[in-house]
């Protein structure tokens, strides 16, 4: 306990006295006064130790009105209120509590329980918020079923949704109606939901393979049905992926996804009625990009396949997160896999893992992906939990190939359905139902820090034989001095000197040393290491020459991909040290042919192109160094892209102009990976010269969809032109109403490099369209400078620092959630120069001394600070 704050710890856990058999919600909605009343069927748990346990109902924020038990008013000390929970002692065995209390939901700032955002009702109950509807056991191992009544006005909320099936509605009289909900599947509070006001639907239909109809329904705002296409799509195609991989059906005759937008997160899965940022549900040609229509359908892949790992089978507690949150990722990663270019996704997802989870890894937010303690859960919705977990199930995905996996899976559901489990009861039924025991693999969430992988090898041209060692180490995590070594799937191949395969091999390298023997090699081949990305490690150490080959000729596509990123990683590496030795910078030939034999074959797969000619990201390269030097690092990759757009050109100019097809915009895979290749030339040529400043105005009056108007408008923003500004203020003029959009025009401005950068947002921080209350918006503007502008945000001045802990401040008394995520940018202040790191720290005490600071803020920046 530090400053009122109770950390919460695994091995502390303990059953709940009681189980909840049946919940009667009823909801008398009224923005400023909404009534809850709850009639509970309470029976005291056998599995709890103590037979006269009190009933524990957690609460925050309400205000209680009645509490009865068995009919009977409770009064006196039988009921004690504990930290807002209300204790109930004297409980028989089975008995009924009824409690009405009070909430306001117009006042709701932090957007979980129950909130109004533009005058309709949404709720957010992961991981805690149920607790600030009603009083209830909080926790996810309390499974129960629920019927749910809400009342209102029929004028204000003409929609009424919940959980479930819809059981009955009524016409009160007086302007007043009534919708019941039924949901037949027990379940924890966390996936509670209601939705209610002024929507409209966009209607389909889906049949699961066994007949049943589902209606499939998205509700939105007035005006934006005409954007739900494409998530409707996902949707169901995601419901018919789930059934032909996992035999998963869906389990209610509706299914609703409600977009709302003010929401914290990406959208949630709520039994039957998923809750949706609409950033991840609206999309038209001329407002969403590619990478929006992509997102949208992952997340709603992602919610919808929640429904069996989550919802289904549960957490047993708020410890085993990635019990349903690295599964649901690795499912929805598969999915889209699946849905067309397998490879361009792979080293997507790896490039989102090293850019997010990896520097998480190395610095004072380490934590295993089933972490050992917290003080608020909400903060450990990380790319930890999510992607590296993902990765951990991908492994033993790996080892036991889709059959095994599918039936672990299929023996899962059979051992767990309606249960909450844990993650140990996860991999023993992979174990039991491949027959591969993977019990080892639990050491991947017990332990934080990311292993590296090295390679030694040696070809004896008599006896025709190749051996291979492999090493692990994984340095320290704050807390973990030793780390023990892991099972680590190396999936590889041997590339023999004509560039063909001459064997293909799964390692499991089990030890911190290992040696693997080939017989019968017939030349000195180039080892092929970690093939897909078959485990979420880092190899270190291949020679550049090695690199350089196996970018060229690797059969497989990912380690094509990385064998460049990793050949360019080294360039800019020793490039970021001529730098700072004052020498002048000189393109790599090796580099240069790299990217040109790219262009060249480019047409191939553009997508794949694309990637390919990207750079490691400013940050990526950030993460390899000891002392991380942002302007160093920038002024090597710009250099880096001016002398490759110059010396390329004409390659560039001709993908430019081929690629310019002008016919019917069309968001399928193809083309997507057209527009992305023709995008990534335009940024070269702009980095170049004038000229492609001048295809990038012309781009962005004549586009007609949001992806090329983006990529055009992020060139004109990062220079200092008169273009700049008529292209910044055509976009706002015409934007201005459509909320997603408006966000692109901030984060455009947030993440230009250009050297004014912290004075045009502390600028935009003040605009008149800026809504600190609006968390898309906060991201768009404060998260993007923090996150995706790191030259600017860490100018020497600490001029960056003093604007990010400015909106910490302003934001932490009213959306505690949000502002906690905001600290993310300052955990790598230890690796900066001691002048950085000194004003960082500055920050950080600065917003540590703000009295009444909430539990998420205060978890977050202790833990950054360290001891
Ligand atoms: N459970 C959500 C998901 O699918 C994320 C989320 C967590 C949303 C907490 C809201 C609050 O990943
Ligand atoms: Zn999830």
């Amino acid at each position: 306990m530090s400053d009122g704050h109770r950390s919460v710890r695994r091995t502390d856990y303990q059953p709940p006295a009681f189980l909840i058999e049946r919940v009667e919600l009823h909801f008398d909605l009224d923005p400023k006064a909404t009534i809850v009343r709850s009639r509970l069927a309470v029976r005291r748990n056998p599995a709890h130790a103590d037979r006269a346990a009190p009933l524990r109902l957690d609460g925050e924020a309400l205000t209680l009105l009645r509490a009865a038990l068995d009919g009977e008013e409770i009064s006196g000390n039988r009921a004690i209120e504990q930290d807002g929970a209300l204790v109930i002692s004297g409980v028989p065995d089975a008995g009924v509590v009824e409690i009405e209390n009070r909430i306001a939901p117009d006042a709701n700032t932090e957007l979980s329980g129950l909130y109004v955002s533009r005058g309709n009702y949404f709720t957010q109950c992961e991981a805690e918020g149920f607790r600030r509807i009603t009083y209830f056991p909080d926790r996810p191992d309390v499974m129960a079923r629920f019927t749910t009544t809400i009342t209102a006005d029929r004028a204000h909320c003409p929609v009424l949704l919940c959980n479930g099936n819809l059981a009955a509605t009524e016409d009160l009289g007086g302007g007043r109606h009534r919708a019941t909900w039924d949901d037949p599947h027990p379940k924890p509070s966390y996936l509670f939901a209601l939705v209610a006001g002024d929507l409209v639907a966009v209607r389909d239909r889906f049949t699961t393979r066994s007949g049943r109809p589902v209606a499939l329904a998205i509700w939105v705002r007035r005006g934006d049905e005409d954007a739900c296409g494409h998530a409707m799509q996902s949707l169901k195609k995601a419901m018919a992926w789930d059934e032909a991989v996992f035999g998963f059906e869906y389990d209610l005759e509706q299914f609703n996804i409600a977009a709302v937008a003010d929401f914290n997160m990406g959208a949630m899965e709520n039994k039957g009625l998923n809750v949706f940022n609409s950033k991840y549900v609206l999309a038209r040609p001329e407002t969403a990009t590619d990478a929006d229509y992509q997102a949208i359908e992952s997340v709603i892949a992602h919610e919808y396949f929640h429904n069996w790992t989550g919802n289904r089978i549960t957490c047993r507690d708020w410890f085993q997160l990635s019990l349903k949150e690295g599964l649901t990722v690795f499912r929805d990663q598969q999915f889209t896999m699946d849905q067309g270019s397998a490879a361009v996704k792979r080293l997507r997802d790896v490039r989102r893992l090293r850019a997010a989870q990896f520097p998480e890894d190395d610095g004072p937010l380490a934590h295993p992906v089933r972490p050992d303690s917290y003080i608020a859960i909400d903060n450990f919705y990380t790319p930890t939990v999510y992607e590296k977990g993902a990765e951990v199930v991908r492994m033993m995905h790996t080892l036991i190939g889709p059959a095994g996996f599918r039936r672990g899976m299929d023996l899962y559901v059979a051992r767990h359905d309606n249960q909450a489990v844990t993650i140990e009861d996860f991999v023993r039924a992979l174990s039991d139902g491949s027959g591969v025991d993977l019990s080892r693999f639990l050491d991947w969430y017990a332990q934080a820090g990311t292993p590296e992988l090295t390679a030694e090898d040696s070809y004896d041209a008599v006896a025709r034989r190749y051996t291979l060692t492999l090493r692990q180490r994984t340095k320290p995590t704050p807390g973990e001095a030793e780390k023990r070594p892991l099972p680590i799937p190396v999936a590889m191949g041997l590339i023999g000197p004509d560039g063909r395969d001459i064997a293909a091999r799964m390692l499991l390298l089990n030890d911190a040393e290992q040696r693997f023997e080939f017989a019968e090699v017939p030349a000195p081949p180039t080892p092929s290491l970690l093939r897909g990305f078959s485990a979420p490690v880092k190899l270190k150490g291949v020679a550049r020459d090695r690199l350089r080959f196996l970018a060229a000729h690797d059969a497989d596509p990912f380690v094509r991909w990385d064998s460049g990123y990793q050949y360019a990683t080294g360039i800019m590496l020793d490039m970021i040290g001529a730098h700072q030795r004052g020498e002048t910078l000189a393109l790599d030939a090796g580099l240069e042919g790299a990217m040109a034999a790219t262009l060249a074959g480019a047409d191939a797969d553009p997508a794949f192109a694309a990637e390919a000619l990207s750079l490691p990201s400013e940050a990526f390269i950030a993460d390899q160094m000891d002392t991380i030097d942002v302007d160093a690092i920038h002024a090597v990759r710009e250099f880096l892209r001016g002398a490759l757009g110059r010396r390329l050109v004409a390659a560039l100019r001709a993908a430019y102009a081929r690629l310019s097809d002008g016919g019917p915009y069309r968001i399928d895979g193809a083309s997507i990976g057209r527009r992305a290749l023709r995008n990534a030339s335009l940024g070269y040529l702009a980095a170049a010269g004038a000229e492609g400043v001048a295809l990038a105005r012309r781009q962005f009056d004549g586009a007609t969809n949001m992806t090329d108007v983006q990529a055009a408008l992020e060139v004109l923003a990062a220079t200092d032109t008169a273009d700049r500004e008529a292209a910044l203020r055509a976009f706002h003029g015409r934007w201005r109403a459509d909320g997603l959009v408006l966000d692109k025009w901030f984060a455009i401005q947030a993440t230009s490099a250009r050297t004014q950068a912290v004075e045009d947002v502390r600028g935009l921080y003040r605009h008149p369209d800026f809504d600190l209350r609006n968390p898309n918006r906060v991201r768009a503007l404060v998260g993007a400078f923090a996150s995706a502008n790191q030259v600017r945000f860490h100018a020497a001045s600490g001029a960056g620092y003093r604007f990010l802990a400015d909106a910490i401040i302003a934001l932490d008394p009213m959306n505690g959630q949000a502002a906690a995520r905001l600290t993310n940018p300052f955990a790598a202040w230890r690796r900066h120069d001691a002048g950085r790191a000194a004003l960082m720290r500055e920050q950080m005490q600065r917003i540590l001394g703000v009295a009444g600071l909430s539990r998420f803020t205060f978890e977050k920046v202790t833990t950054v600070l360290g001891a």
